[in-house]
């Protein structure tokens, strides 16, 4: 008999609780830096559908860039060590930046992200997250504004991808894989 090996999806956070949930992160944002600018940076490439929802809901001036690096190889498992692979397009000198990632895992990636923005003289310095999985950590880093903190689980959709497929899901979704 031929057994079809499948990567199963369970839905962990539908995508009605996603969008109520960055609204209020956008609100939450919105009173905090009331009256002035914000400069979002999206970690790529992750953070692009949230990033993308998020900005839509902050009624404040608000410019945008993007930075990617790459922590993990294709699979689940960090490789520990962070490459740059584009860097920003302008100065952040003077400005309120917030970070904006998909997930705070390990923190190794938002520690060496924190580390070589602040060298850079922003204003302030804050960190957007939809996930956080504070079990995680080997960094001792903190969100500013989460989303939804979440168990030791891989999660894909919204953004977050297993080997660069699944970012298109509305859903954030476990993802089980057959060998699990
Ligand atoms: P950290 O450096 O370990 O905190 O990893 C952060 C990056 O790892 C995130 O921006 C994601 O791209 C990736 N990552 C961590 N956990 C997951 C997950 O559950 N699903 C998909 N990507 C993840
Ligand atoms: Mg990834």
């Amino acid at each position: 008999m031929k057994v079809a090996l499948q990567e199963e999806r369970k839905i962990l956070i539908r995508r009605a609780a996603i969008e109520k949930r960055v609204r209020q992160v956008a609100l939450e944002i919105t009173r905090d830096f009331k009256g002035e600018r914000v400069h979002v940076i999206g970690v790529l490439k992750g953070a692009c559908i949230f990033l993308s929802d998020l900005v839509r809901e902050i009624n404040l001036e608000t410019s945008i860039d993007f930075i990617a690096v790459s922590s993990y190889g294709r699979g689940k498992d960090s490789s520990g060590q962070v490459r740059l692979l584009k860097d920003l397009d302008s100065s952040i000198a003077g400005l309120n930046v917030i970070i904006v990632e998909d997930i705070l895992d390990t923190g190794i990636t938002l520690t060496y992200l924190l580390r070589i923005l602040r060298q850079r003289k922003p204003k302030s310095l804050r960190v957007a997250a939809l996930l956080d999985k504070p079990s995680r950590r080997v960094k001792p880093v903190k969100g500013d504004y989460v989303g939804f903190t979440i168990p030791n689980v891989f999660v894909v959709g919204y953004g977050l991808d297993y080997a660069e497929r699944y970012r298109n899901l509305k859903d954030v979704c476990v993802l089980k894989l057959p060998t699990e």
